[in-house]
């Protein structure tokens, strides 16, 4: 039986969802957790866990981040360089690229007072962090807001150059998936029917085998 839901489920309290909509998390569908880095205005580095976010790789490469927030150091950062680095921490990374967001004065590398380290990209005017196992160089394409006069915009950009851990690209070795590999977000799963929440998670991906084996 499918339960069907056209408005927030009585139990829930949408005053205390930080502004999400209920169905982000009665459906708490994962995405990719990645950090963003690019230079703030004064020259320094800056860091921004995004997780919404998604890929296109049918008319060259892009990413889309899907819900970026106009009030971010990211958002000026990057409307005026037109250019960023998406980087990927596996779990041992993870709650290094979570403390940029403590640290996150307009004084401050934010990067480096992680306790990571950042190294300028090839080909474009952004600092990599070095400890993820994969950069991705970015060129800002476009922008829109989700919602006209809302707080937060689409960006789309072109991927031009990729920097790989080479034992995540064999898969005989760390491959890209499993406890090593990529990371997702869970976001506040909630039960509609209890209206009860967990904290958010982290998730990885475990494959099920070719399409043949299901
Ligand atoms: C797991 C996680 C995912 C996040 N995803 C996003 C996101 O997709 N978009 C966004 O605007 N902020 C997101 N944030 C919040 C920003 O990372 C946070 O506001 C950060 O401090 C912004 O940094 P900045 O002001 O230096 O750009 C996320 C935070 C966490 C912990």
């Amino acid at each position: 039986m499918k339960k069907e839901y056209f408005a927030c489920p009585e139990p829930i309290n949408e005053e205390k969802l930080y502004g999400f909509s209920w169905l982000e998390n009665v459906l708490a569908i994962p995405s990719p957790l990645v950090c963003v880095t690019s230079y703030k205005e004064n020259g320094m580095p800056n860091a921004a866990m995004q997780s919404w976010c998604t890929f296109d790789g049918t008319e060259g490469y892009h990413i889309i981040l899907s819900s970026v927030n106009k009030h971010s150091h990211m958002y000026s950062s990057v409307m005026k360089t037109k250019q960023f680095a998406v980087n990927f921490p596996s779990r041992d990374v993870f709650m290094k690229c979570m403390a940029t967001i403590q640290n996150n004065d307009h004084e401050k590398d934010e990067i480096t007072s992680s306790g990571l380290t950042a190294v300028a990209a090839s080909k474009i005017k952004a600092p990599l962090i070095e400890e993820c196992f994969l950069n991705l160089e970015c060129e800002l394409s476009w922008t829109k807001e989700t919602v006209e006069g809302g707080d937060h915009y689409v960006f789309c950009a072109k991927v031009i150059g990729i920097h790989m851990d080479e034992e995540r690209l064999n898969s005989a070795k760390l491959g890209r998936y499993g406890e090593t590999g990529y990371l997702y977000n869970i976001h506040n799963p909630i039960d509609p029917d209890t209206g009860k929440g967990s904290d958010s998670q982290v998730g990885i991906i475990q494959s099920l085998g070719t399409y043949d084996k299901l």
